[in-house]
């Protein structure tokens, strides 16, 4: 009794704590596949998004950290657009989220 209770706590919280994680996951591919403008698609392979575009670099190889896909995606790198003016930060740091997750399976 005096043990069941906190451990009952504790499993609701990471219950609670996954289903918002896949949000994240969800919202971020769905930026990936739609929100950005230009989409990410066109110039990235990434097999979660199914996509096979070859002018940036495979993020299924790059494996990029989350800190990395938000950098490029808000600041552009090379010929890379920015997006910190059509994107907001919630959408950057899904989309940075989704990237990181998809490609550390
Ligand atoms: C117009 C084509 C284009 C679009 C659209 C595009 N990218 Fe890129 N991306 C590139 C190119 C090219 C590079 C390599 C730039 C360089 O290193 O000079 C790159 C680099 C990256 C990198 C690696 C950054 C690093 O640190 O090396 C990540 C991560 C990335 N893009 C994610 C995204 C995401 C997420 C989106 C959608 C929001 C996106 N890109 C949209 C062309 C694009």
């Amino acid at each position: 009794m005096t043990l069941r209770a906190p451990l009952a706590l504790a499993a609701c919280l990471l219950t609670i704590g996954s289903a918002l994680a896949d949000e994240q996951f969800d919202a971020g591919k769905k930026v990936f596949l739609e929100q950005a403008q230009p989409s990410c698609t066109i110039c990235h392979t990434l097999n979660d998004a199914g996509s096979s575009g070859e002018i940036g670099p495979n993020l299924d190889e790059l494996k990029p950290s989350a800190d990395q896909v938000a950098n490029a995606v808000s600041g552009g790198v090379g010929i890379m657009p920015a997006f910190d003016g059509s994107l907001s930060d919630e959408q950057i740091k899904a989309v940075a989220y989704y990237v990181k997750k998809a490609t550390s399976k």
